[in-house]
């Protein structure tokens, strides 16, 4: 049998950066939560969450390109997702006041779209206030992914920009975890994952410890 571990990327390989994402995040969203796609391009991370929100959930997306809003339309339920024409660093003022604080899961995946225009890319600054924003919507305990291609023009300033952005967080607020390989000569992209830190629960074992137990 020839079957590829679970955790594999398509060539066998360890998972890539938007395969960590997605591994990270199915781990811990449930149906009824609420999503962001920071960077809808042709849909396929905005189906991804909704299909770990389903059934009851929600997924708000943006991109800035018209062609992005249409290819993602013809994907995703339309019942559970709201698309933005507009930029992620608006996150803040287009989605309703009673998600902020209450959002269980940011993509970011940065760059161009593959097969499209590579002129339209992302860029520091506006990436940054949306990051910025996008650490507010969080709910305690929700999580923000980043995918990042240092490979493109713009994309090594951006990558650096992210890792200061990154490592001045709050440790009190949230942990931050950096993924990359690192025995390779071309920038590869890599992926940033940020918990938002939530008081801590029982685990299952606990239940069992001395303390617990009937005397
Ligand atoms: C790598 S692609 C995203 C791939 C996508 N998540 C998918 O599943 O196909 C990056 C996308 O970011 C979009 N983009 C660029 N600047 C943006 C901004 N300020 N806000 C939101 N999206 C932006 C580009 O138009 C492009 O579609």
């Amino acid at each position: 049998m020839n079957a590829l571990p679970h955790l594999a990327s398509a060539t066998g390989g360890l998972p890539s950066s938007v395969r960590w994402a997605q591994l990270i995040l199915e781990d811990r969203l449930r149906p009824g939560d609420v999503a962001i796609d920071a960077t809808m391009g042709n849909g396929h991370d905005t189906l991804f969450l909704a299909r770990c929100v389903s059934p009851g959930g929600h997924v708000f997306a943006f991109d800035v390109q018209a062609a992005a809003l249409e290819e993602t339309r013809k994907r995703v339920p339309a019942e559970m997702t709201t698309l933005f024409h507009g930029g992620h660093e608006t996150m803040c003022e287009r989605i309703p006041a009673e998600y902020h604080g209450r959002v269980s899961a940011i993509m970011f995946n940065l760059g161009y779209l593959p097969g499209s225009d590579k002129s339209c890319i992302t860029h520091t600054q506006t990436t940054l206030a949306a990051l910025e924003q996008a650490i507010e919507m969080l709910r305690p305990g929700g999580v923000l992914t980043i995918a990042v291609y240092p490979g493109h023009e713009g994309g090594a300033e951006e990558g650096r920009e992210i890792a200061k952005w990154a490592a001045q967080l709050d440790s009190r607020r949230f942990e931050v975890q950096h993924l990359r390989p690192v025995n390779r000569s071309a920038a590869p992209p890599e992926l940033w994952a940020v918990w938002k830190t939530a008081p801590a629960k029982k685990s299952p074992a606990a239940g069992n410890s001395p303390e617990s137990l009937p005397s």
